[in-house]
């Protein structure tokens, strides 16, 4: 049996609500996972929530609550909403302080003590707790404004705390020959190739040891074998993606055998800042336990704000809710997969989301589907027509249609979402001018080229069969609408069900389809306050 599509995003810091930095993972996540359930792959996508640590201590602190109400009220009131949100259909969510989290930890960590793979000594230098690192002297940079004269953290701008503690290390040192051995092996296990060449040679620079617990921070799992320390934040919540699949369960229970099933991960979504942990610590860890590699860790860019990352910290996020309130979710989807190259940062603006809405959705697919199933109704009584013979415009579409889903495939397997997008929005542009060419309404009034209308229109019915199924991952409910009201629902079945491949096929809904007009795809956005 085929291994799952096993794809993860990063678990999400709880220290506040999300933006849409966070969204846009989960959202790529959810588009690529779709996909491969239509590409009739058995998938398993998790997500969850990071909740140990100094940073969300400290913002429970702050608002004077245990850190355990804090991260148990925000993930029921923010992080799990979210998701309903953004549309997004999780398998898992995995908590760090659930039981089968903490568990699985503790089996990891002893396994790696009992080998030798960790030893007692004491942490001297830097520490940023915005991202719960131990920094490296390259690490750090020349501060600005009021940390000017400084060192400071590349990412978050301010000094890090100055740490002397005695911890545990981990050993990363004793695998730098195996990591570059496996990446010069697998050269795309690291994408872009930007990030595989920033990873490549941050170890051969030699990987030094890391502490992988903590003695001054009590929010943690605490280590089997000295329960006053915890283990580090990091190396609790890398481990996510084993415990959430099965790792430390009971041998021989359903758990473990999942494990066994679906390690190793098919896709680690990750944000660039966030590559070190994942493409370095992260495998030699796994080295370490003897666990396989994952397939493939992708760095996406950054949403930034005024040329710097999007943050709460810097008061720059915005809530996804403000956007999806604005033109909902498969818009959101939809523009932040097509807008911004993934693995480049981009920017957001609501005048190129506007913009792109009304020509890309409203003008371009809404059009066209409203059009269609207007004269459709009109023209047939709501009956898709017989097609007569196929002229060269129609060829142009028919051929254009068939090559598609294939060209669309490989750029969404290779996490190409704008460009698999500008595929399906070219063809639907092809057909917009198809129409205002073949002019049905023209043909419609004369009854000796009723034959040519019915065939313009079952032209037309036929993008959008496709179309359907290839930006159901992307926009689910406006396509499953879209879906209904061409009579594919009836023929076929479900949408999420329709396979990528079989849609290749050029004639599949039968003459004699009811089609419905129903409401607007994408309707007019309200103006902007
Ligand atoms: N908790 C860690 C991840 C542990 S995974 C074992 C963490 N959490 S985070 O909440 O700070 O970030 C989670 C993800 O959101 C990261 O992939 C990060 O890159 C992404 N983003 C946060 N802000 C972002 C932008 N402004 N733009 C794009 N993605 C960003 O790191």
């Amino acid at each position: 049996m085929a291994k799952p599509f096993f794809l993860s995003t990063p678990i999400y810091y709880v220290n506040d609500a999300p933006h849409i930095g966070h969204a846009y993972t989960t959202t790529a996540g959810d588009v690529l996972t779709r996909w491969h359930r239509q590409r009739g792959e058995e998938v398993w996508f998790l997500t969850g929530t990071d909740e140990h640590g100094t940073k969300v201590q400290r913002a429970a602190q702050e608002h004077g609550v245990s850190p355990k109400k804090w991260v148990d009220d925000l993930v029921a009131n923010a992080w799990l909403p979210v998701l309903e949100t953004l549309d997004a259909a999780n398998d898992d969510f995995i908590r760090t302080t659930e039981e089968r989290h903490v568990h699985g930890v503790q089996v990891f960590w002893q396994r790696l003590k009992d080998s030798g793979a960790v030893y007692q000594d004491t942490y001297v230098g830097p520490y940023c707790v915005g991202c719960e690192e131990f920094k490296l002297p390259g690490d750090l940079i020349e501060g600005s404004g009021e940390f000017e004269g400084q060192m400071v953290c590349a990412i978050h701008g301010k000094p890090c705390e100055m740490l002397e503690e005695s911890n545990w290390f981990f050993r990363l040192s004793a695998y730098s020959d195996a990591l570059l051995k496996h990446y010069r092996d697998n050269p795309n296990a690291v994408r872009p190739t930007s990030a595989y060449n920033e990873v490549v040679s941050f170890i051969e620079q030699g990987l030094t040891d890391i502490s992988m617990s903590r003695s001054a921070v009590d929010w943690g799992i605490p280590l089997p074998w000295q329960s006053e320390q915890v283990v580090y934040v990091w190396f609790d919540a890398l481990l996510n993606y084993v415990t959430a699949a099965g790792f430390g369960a009971e041998p021989g229970s359903p758990e473990a055998e999942r494990f066994n099933r679906i390690w190793p991960a098919s896709v680690h979504l990750v944000g660039k800042d966030i590559l070190r942990f994942h493409a370095v610590y992260w495998p030699a860890m796994l080295l370490a336990a003897g666990l396989k590699l994952p397939d493939l860790v992708f760095a996406h860019g950054w949403l930034l704000v005024g040329g710097e990352k999007m943050s709460k910290s810097k008061l720059t996020g915005i809530a996804p809710s403000a956007i999806i309130d604005y033109c909902g979710s498969d818009a959101f989807r939809y523009y932040f997969m097509s807008a911004i190259r993934f693995g480049s940062d981009g920017s957001f603006s609501w005048e190129d989301l506007t913009a792109r809405y009304t020509a890309e959705l409203a003008n371009g697919l809404g059009n066209l589907a409203s059009r269609l199933t207007a004269m459709v109704e009109r023209y047939f009584d709501g009956k898709l027509p017989q097609a007569g013979e196929l002229t060269v415009p129609d060829l142009a579409i028919r051929d254009a249609l068939v090559q598609l889903p294939k060209t669309v495939d490989e750029k969404m397997c290779e996490l190409d979402f704008a460009g698999a997008i500008a595929q399906v929005r070219s063809l639907i542009e092809l057909t917009n001018g198809y129409v205002t060419e073949q002019e049905p309404w023209v043909l419609a009034k004369d009854p000796n080229k009723s034959e040519r209308l019915a065939t313009v229109l079952y032209v037309v019915a036929e993008v959008l069969r496709v179309v359907a199924v290839l930006y159901h991952p992307v926009m689910p409910k406006s396509t499953r609408k879209l879906w209904e009201s061409i009579g594919a629902e009836g023929v076929f079945g479900p949408l999420a069900d329709q396979r990528v491949d079989a849609s290749a096929s050029w004639g599949l809904l039968p003459a004699g389809t009811s089609v419905v007009k129903t409401e607007a795809l994408f309707p007019r956005l309200a103006e902007e306050e």
